[in-house]
């Protein structure tokens, strides 16, 4: 991030009428916006992966799918929200002439376990001709889904359930992490970013009642967190 000078700033008081320059608000809005991450910061039990730990492992995720996907018709399928992130940091180091297809699931409904009660949201609907199941055209290609983490296995094994009826040529399962814990369904993964303990995690995407998306670390949510009334 660019320090830009808080000079112009220290000039104005607080209700100077004059037109303030605009770096003096590009500086106010880098200082809240650090000011965010580090107030998120201490919601965090621990900062499990930093950002130079993620990047470096999609390097290595990147080069092995680049590798594994080059004479292939390779469709991404990214399950929406919490795949944000990783998804455009992970695609735009994969040099293949790929299409991305976004599907939206919901099964926490803002709990912290599973509900097991799998909804599809129609990302793209409108495209596809709406409709609570509408699929891309997958049929004949590659298919790899991309999801921000492996739980009770619910999630993914309902989407892989549905995308095979699209009749794809194949199917793989790609997630930056997967929990070390017995599941409530099995899913065969192909790549793995991190495995991790069974614990709640926030940042890079992934959610906890829709906030801390934007951390651009992985860390473990603070217990009694979990435990206080939505709000
Ligand atoms: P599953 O159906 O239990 O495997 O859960 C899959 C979905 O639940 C993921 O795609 C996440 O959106 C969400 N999820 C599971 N574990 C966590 C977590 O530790 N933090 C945030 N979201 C999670
Ligand atoms: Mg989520």
């Amino acid at each position: 991030m660019p320090v830009l000078p808080l000079a112009p700033f220290l000039h104005f008081g607080r209700n100077d009428k004059r037109v303030r320059p605009a770096a003096t608000y590009r500086t106010l809005i880098c200082a809240s916006a650090s000011g965010l991450v580090i107030l998120m910061r201490g919601d965090l039990e621990r900062v499990l992966f930093d950002e130079p730990a993620i990047h470096r492992r999609l390097d290595e995720m990147a080069a092995q799918i680049s590798d594994e996907y080059r004479e292939r018709d390779l469709t991404v399928i990214a399950v929406l929200h919490g795949s944000l992130m990783f998804v455009a940091d992970l695609l735009r180091r994969i040099p293949l002439p790929l299409k991305l297809e976004c599907l939206s699931v919901a099964s926490y409904h803002g709990k912290v376990q599973t509900s097991g009660d799998v909804i599809f949201i129609p990302a793209t609907a409108s495209r596809f001709g709406g409709g609570q199941t509408a699929l891309p055209n997958v049929a004949g290609r590659d298919i790899l889904i991309l999801d921000d983490i492996l739980d009770s296995g619910h999630t993914l094994a309902a989407v892989r359930e549905i995308l095979e009826t699209a009749k794809p040529q194949s199917i793989r399962v790609c997630v930056l992490l997967s929990k070390k814990k017995q599941r409530a369904r099995e899913v065969d993964t192909d790549y793995v970013g991190f495995e991790i303990e069974d614990e709640f995690v926030v940042g890079y995407g992934l959610d906890f009642r829709e906030r801390y998306r934007n951390l651009p670390y992985i860390g473990v949510l603070r217990r009694e967190l979990l435990e206080q009334p939505d709000k």
